[in-house]
C-alpha cells in the first residue's frame, strides 16, 4: 500500500511533492512525510496522521522559501510498526547520507538488521522500511559504488514485494526508482521528471509516462532516465502516453468523492458500453479478446477470482456466466486460489477482476494461474496497472478514476462487464440473437435507469438518517443480488463502522434469523423477479421476529410497502441486471449514514485503497 511521490528538476520540490501526496493519499493516510534534499543536506519533515497534518506541520514552520529542486514522499499504510512520527517515511540512513520512502514489505527485514546491528547500526524506527535505508548506505560505503548501483546490490539481498525511491545526499543529481510487486510509474517532463506510485499524481505535470516492470530499477542521472533489471541488464525505454485529463481527479464540487463517483455512474456505464454493444448482431465486441477466439470457444468452466467488493460483483457474475453461457463457474478469494492447490485443467479459463489493477493477492492469483497455463482475462479499471499488463486479455471498465476507498462506480461497471462478457461467451455458444438483442436493448438503458435512481437520493439520506443509530444490519438478497447484498454490507461496514452481514437471505432462517429484534434492521432485496415471493417470506419471516426491514423493491409495488417498514424503489429491468441498479441505493444509503456519523467517508479508518500487500 502507501503512496509514494518523487520529483527531480528545475521547479521548487515541495509544492509539487504535497500535491502529489494528496492525490495518493487514498493508498494509504496514518502518517505522511516529505524529504528534500535542500543546499546539500536532506531537510525531512513527517508527521502521523493525514497529508492535511503535515501540510499543517510544514507551515506551522514558517519556511519563506524551499530551495529544493529535488525531493521524495510518501503516505504510509503501517506494516511494521506502528503509525507516528517515527515510524513516518522518509527514513534517513544513519549517516544522513541516504534517504528513502518505500511501499511494500521487506521480508527478510529482521535477518539483514541483525547483521547491521552487529556492524554497530543504529535504528530510529521499527520500519522494515529504515533497514534498507542503512543496507544501501552500508553497501555504498564499503562497495564504493555509486547510490544507483547500491541500490541495485542491496536488493539482490532483500526479499518481499516493493516499491522504493532512493536519494543520497553525495549525488544531487540522481534519482533512484526500483520495484517488485509494488507498482512505480515515471513521468518525463521538459527537464524533470517525476516519480508516482500511480499515474494520478503525474497527469497534470506531463503526459509521457514509463511504467516500471517487476526487477526494474529507473534511474534518473543528469536529466536522463535509464532503466536496468536488478541483474543490472539494460532495458529499453517503453514510454506511454496518459489518458486520464486532470478534472477526473478533481471533487467537482461534491463534498466527497464517494458521493461524485456514486453520481458518476450514469456517465461510468455509459463508458463502459461504449463502442462495444452491437445490438444489430446481438453482440459485443471487446478488442482485447479478439485474438483469443479459439481459445475462449473451447473453455469448459470459469474460475473467477478477485478480493472484496471486486468478489462480490464476482458472484453476480458466476449466475450470469452459468445462465447465459452455460459455463460451470466458480469464484474464490484471489489470495487462497494463489496458495490453495487448485484443481483446474486446460479448458478453464482464469478472470481476475481488480479495479487498482494493483491488489496483490489478486496479482498473485493470476501469476499462479498462468503457471497452471490457465488463459487468464482481467477486468480491471485501471489502465497500464499490474494485473492489466500481466493477463493474457483484458477488458478495461472505463470507469474513469476511482478515489474513494469504499468502491461504487467500479463495482458497477464490472457487473455489467461481466454480463457482457457473459452475453459473448455465450454467443460463442447456444445463446441466442433474440435473447441476447433483448439483454443488449435493456443494458443501453441502464444508464438512464441509474439517473432515476439518483434523483431520489434525498429519499435515502432522510432514510440513512432514521437508520444511523442502529449498529447491526443484514443485507439479504437472492441469485443475483445475494452478491449485491454482500457488496451493500460490506459498503455500509467500510464507511460506517456499522457492523453489516451480507447473506443470501435463504440463509436466514438457519442461523443468523436468531439475532433479529428491533434493534437489528435487514435491508431485503426484493424486486419483481423469479425470487420475489421467497423474498417476501423472508420480509415476513423477519417481521414476525420484531425486526425491521427496508425493501429495495421495483417500482410500482405497491404491496410491498404493507409488509416491509420502508421501501426503496428502483426501476423495473430484466432480472439479470437488477443488481447493477440495486447497487446504487444500498451505496448512497451507506454513504449518507456515514456522514451523518461524521465520518470520513472517503478515507475510513484503518484502510486504504490500494491494497498492495498480501
Ligand atoms: C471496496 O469498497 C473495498 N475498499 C475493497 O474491498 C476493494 O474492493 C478490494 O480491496 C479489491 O480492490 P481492487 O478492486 O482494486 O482489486
Ligand atoms: N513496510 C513499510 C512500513 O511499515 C511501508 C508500508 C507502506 O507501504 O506504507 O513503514
Amino acid at each position: 500500500m502507501c503512496g509514494i511521490v518523487g520529483y527531480i528538476g528545475k521547479k521548487q520540490a515541495y509544492p509539487v511533492l504535497i500535491k502529489g501526496l494528496e492525490r495518493l493519499e487514498y493508498r494509504g493516510y496514518d502518517s505522511a512525510g516529505v524529504a528534500l534534499l535542500e543546499n546539500g543536506a536532506f531537510s525531512v519533515y513527517k508527521k502521523k496522521g493525514k497529508v492535511a497534518e503535515l501540510s499543517k506541520f510544514v507551515k506551522n514552520k514558517n519556511i519563506k522559501n524551499f530551495s529544493g529542486g529535488v525531493g521524495i514522499a510518501h503516505t504510509r499504510w503501517a506494516t511494521h510498526g506502528i503509525p507516528s512520527d517515527r515510524n513516518a517515511h522518509p527514513h534517513l540512513s544513519n549517516n544522513g547520507d541516504i534517504v528513502i520512502v518505500h511501499n511494500g514489505i521487506i521480508e527478510n527485514y529482521l535477518s539483514i538488521k541483525k547483521v547491521l546491528l552487529k556492524k554497530n547500526y543504529k535504528f530510529k524506527s521499527d520500519t522494515d522500511t529504515e533497514v534498507l535505508a542503512n543496507l544501501i548506505e552500508d553497501i555504498k560505503n564499503n562497495a564504493k559504488v555509486s547510490i544507483d548501483e547500491a541500490v541495485r546490490l542491496a536488493l539482490l539481498q532483500v526479499t518481499g514485494a516493493y516499491a522504493i525511491l532512493v536519494l543520497s545526499k553525495d549525488e544531487p543529481n540522481t534519482m533512484v526508482v526500483a520495484k517488485i510487486g509494488s507498482p512505480a510509474v515515471v513521468g518525463i517532463g521538459k527537464g524533470e521528471f517525476f516519480v508516482a506510485s500511480d499515474a494520478t499524481p503525474i497527469v497534470e505535470h506531463t503526459k509521457k509516462v514509463v511504467y516500471l516492470e517487476d526487477r526494474e530499477i529507473a534511474i534518473i542521472k543528469n536529466g536522463k532516465l535509464r532503466i536496468k533489471t536488478i541483474d543490472n541488464k539494460i532495458k529499453n525505454l517503453y514510454v506511454q502516453k496518459l489518458e486520464t485529463k486532470i478534472e477526473e481527479l478533481e471533487k467537482n464540487g461534491f463534498p466527497h468523492f464517494m458521493l461524485k463517483e456514486i453520481f458518476e455512474q450514469p456517465e461510468s456505464l455509459r463508458n463502459t458500453m461504449r463502442g462495444r454493444i452491437l445490438v444489430d448482431k446481438g453482440g459485443i465486441k471487446f478488442g482485447g479478446l479478439e485474438k483469443f477466439g479459439k481459445e475462449l470457444r473451447s473453455l469448459k468452466s470459469l474460475t473467477i477470482t478477485a478480493m472484496g467488493t471486486a468478489r462480490f460483483t464476482g458472484l453476480v457474475g458466476e449466475y450470469a456466466f452459468e445462465e447465459l453461457a452455460k459455463i460451470p463457474t466458480k469464484v474464490e478469494y484471489s489470495s487462497e486460489f494463489a496458495y490453495r492447490d487448485a484443481s483446474v485443467d486446460i479448458n478453464t479459463g482464469f478472470i481476475a477482476i481488480s479495479q487498482s489493477g494493483e491488489t496483490a493477492d489478486t496479482l498473485n492469483a493470476v501469476k499462479e494461474a498462468k503457471r497452471k497455463n490457465m488463459l487468464t482475462l482481467g477486468v480491471v479499471n485501471v489502465i497500464g496497472s499490474s494485473i492489466a499488463r500481466a493477463v493474457d486479455a483484458g477488458i478495461y471498465n472505463h470507469a474513469g478514476p476511482e478515489t474513494a476507498v469504499a468502491s461504487t462506480k467500479a463495482s458497477t461497471s464490472q457487473v455489467l462487464i461481466l454480463i457482457m462478457l457473459a452475453v459473448y461467451l455465450g454467443r460463442m455458444r447456444d445463446l441466442s440473437k433474440a435473447k441476447a438483442q433483448e439483454i443488449l436493448k435493456e443494458m443501453q438503458r441502464l444508464p438512464n435507469l441509474a439517473e432515476k435512481i439518483l434523483k431520489n437520493a434525498n429519499e435515502i439520506k432522510k432514510l440513512a438518517k432514521k437508520y444511523s443509530k442502529n449498529n447491526n444490519f443484514f443485507f439479504l438478497g437472492r441469485k443475483y443480488n445475494a452478491g449485491a447484498a454482500m457488496e451493500g454490507a460490506l459498503k455500509l461496514k467500510e464507511c460506517s463502522y456499522i457492523h453489516a452481514e451480507g447473506i443470501n437471505a435463504t440463509e436466514l432462517k438457519h442461523g443468523p434469523l436468531s439475532l433479529i429484534d428491533k434493534n437489528f434492521p435487514s435491508l431485503v432485496i426484493a424486486p419483481n423477479d423469479s425470487m420475489y415471493e421467497k423474498s417476501k417470506t423472508g420480509i415476513q419471516e423477519i417481521k414476525a421476529r420484531g425486526g425491521r426491514v427496508i425493501a429495495v423493491a421495483t417500482e410500482g409495488n405497491r404491496e410491498i410497502k404493507t409488509i416491509a417498514d420502508d421501501v426503496i424503489y428502483i426501476p423495473k429491468t430484466l432480472e439479470i441486471l437488477t443488481p447493477i441498479l440495486a447497487f446504487i441505493p444500498m451505496q448512497l444509503f451507506a454513504y449518507y449514514i456515514a456522514v451523518e456519523r461524521g465520518n470520513d467517508v472517503d478515507k475510513p479508518r484503518n484502510l486504504a485503497k490500494s491494497v498492495t500487500v498480501e
